[in-house]
């Protein structure tokens, strides 16, 4: 069984994140969504908030478990015996974090590798800060990420 995670801070969870997930599913048979901590972030929502926005949003999704863990992400995929890091690209601007971050986990342990899924065109605008600044000025943000992120706005 080919596992892999997709980690991220998912503050919170939008249709860009969701698209990355879904394709994701059809290259491995189980992807573990993360709710990883990202010591540069201060959180708008509670890792307990964003694991159950995930899960509602990805329940009719077999192949998709969602988790928080607050250490290592490499260590957490030894764990769950993943192979993969799933991570989505949207511009040229977050190759350069990317590949910091992919070098960082490649020195931890270089048995993990990391796989890139592009956005969407429609969807390289997306970011959960973006989401959040968008809702809190009053623009209807419904189509942008999934019901159970609409509801926990309201
Ligand atoms: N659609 C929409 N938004 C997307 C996206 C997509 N496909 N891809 C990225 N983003 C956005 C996110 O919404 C987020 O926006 P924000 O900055 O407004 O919140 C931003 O891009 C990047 O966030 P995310 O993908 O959640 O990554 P991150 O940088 O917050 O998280 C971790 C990085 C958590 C994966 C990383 O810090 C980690 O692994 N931490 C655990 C400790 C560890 O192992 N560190 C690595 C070794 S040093």
């Amino acid at each position: 069984m080919k596992i892999a995670i997709y980690p991220g801070s998912f503050d919170p969870i939008t249709n860009g994140h969701l698209d990355i997930l879904n394709r994701a599913c059809k290259v491995f048979d189980k992807v573990i969504v993360l709710v990883a901590h990202n010591n540069n972030k201060k959180s708008n929502f509670s890792a307990e908030e964003r694991v159950e926005m995930i899960k509602e949003a990805t329940q009719d999704n077999p192949q998709v478990e969602v988790y928080s863990d607050s250490g290592l992400t490499v260590e957490f995929a030894k764990k769950h015996h993943a192979t993969h890091l799933i991570r989505g690209l949207r511009a040229v601007s977050d190759f350069e974090y990317e590949f910091q971050l992919a070098s960082a986990n490649e020195y931890i342990d270089p048995s993990i590798d990391m796989v890139f899924f592009m956005s969407r065109g429609d969807k390289t605008f997306i970011s959960s800060s973006a989401i959040l600044e968008m809702h809190k000025s009053g623009v209807d943000v419904s189509s942008l990420v999934p019901i159970s992120v609409t509801k926990r706005l309201k």
